[in-house]
């Protein structure tokens, strides 16, 4: 066998967004939208990459040269997955990868995270080290800290394990959740966020006040933790109430938009239970869950207002070999 598909979701954060970078909990869905990567084992010792969604054709490099400062910004995840495993598992063969997505990398769903699990995953398999969910947790997470620097790490497990997971910061607890899938309305705000730098934008306000700080993410876990019941219980009126609670938090955290923070006011008006961002804020993309005979106005009002409602499904399968 010389080459491998790998497919991992994307995901949507429900509720604990930045706090879970703080070692708190969040609820995390894995989304119909996936990644895709198919590798091949070639007896040349480089990566050779096309990822026609980011731009990159046609990309090679030396193993040996792998990792280093100057990787291009649409490489950097692959890059170092690939130089990660070889320094753990050294290659004795190089790698052709090619990429496919099912979703714009605007939208804040994670495919940065995605495409990093399948790689690593369709490597592993390719070369004979069937890692387990933790490993590959573990090797993809140290990927991600090592691009961006900052993370929690829910994204990665969004993709290695799909469903819905309780999850809490670093992965120090990943749980599914037994559920069923649950029907989410999603507004793109139409920016694209920059996580990194939203999460360090928290990180200093926080040294501003940290005593407050520590009790917005006190707050973040009693949403978190509630959420939780109301989601298995399928109390998706209480569910709402959290949502409600947690971006208010969040906003408390300065991450809310106008453009975000209009499309979440129309939604509860139109009658959706709760609505929040998801995510890092500052752009990306609102949630909403509403009664079913109101799904179709929520989703009225969001696109009134300017928001683009993206269709997903959730609870949906993690990483597999297709
Ligand atoms: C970004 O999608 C969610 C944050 O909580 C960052 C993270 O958990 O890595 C803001």
């Amino acid at each position: 066998m010389n080459t491998v598909t790998v497919s991992a979701p994307g995901k949507l954060l429900l509720l604990g967004d930045h706090a879970v970078v703080y070692n708190r909990p969040c609820l995390v869905t894995a989304v119909g939208q996936r990644m895709q990567a198919t590798v091949s084992l070639v007896d040349e010792h480089t990566l050779s990459l096309e990822a026609p969604e980011v731009g990159i054709y046609g990309y090679r490099k030396a193993l040996k040269d792998l990792g280093g400062d100057t990787i291009p910004k649409n490489v950097q995840f692959i890059e170092n997955v690939v130089h990660n495993f070889n320094k753990r598992y050294p290659l004795s063969k190089g790698v052709i990868i090619r990429t496919k997505s099912d979703f714009s990398s605007t939208f804040g769903f994670g495919s940065s995270s995605a495409v990093t699990v399948c790689v690593l995953k369709a490597i592993s398999q390719l070369c004979g080290q069937r890692l387990d969910n933790k490993s590959l947790f573990k090797l993809a997470y140290q990927t991600i800290l090592d691009v961006q620097g900052v993370g929690s790490g829910f994204d990665i497990a969004a993709a290695i394990y799909g469903g819905i997971l309780y999850f809490v910061g670093g992965g120090e607890k990943i749980e599914q959740l037994s559920v069923k899938k649950i029907s989410l309305i999603v507004g793109y705000s139409g920016v694209k966020a920059d996580t990194p730098s939203l999460v360090r934008s928290v990180a200093a306000q926080m040294k501003t006040a940290p005593a407050l700080y520590q009790q917005l993410f006190d707050s973040s876990t009693y949403c978190v933790e509630e959420g939780r019941k109301s989601i298995v219980d399928r109390d998706f009126e209480s569910f709402g109430r959290m949502m409600n609670y947690n971006e208010g938090l969040l906003a408390s955290m300065g991450v809310e938009t106008g453009m975000l923070s209009a499309m979440i006011y129309v939604a509860r008006d139109a009658g959706a239970y709760g609505a929040k961002l998801s995510g890092a804020g500052g752009g990306d993309c609102m949630i909403a869950v509403a009664p079913p005979e109101k799904v179709s106005d929520v989703k009225a009002a969001i696109t009134k207002v300017g928001g683009q409602i993206i269709e997903v499904t959730t609870n949906v399968q993690g990483v597999l070999l297709v």
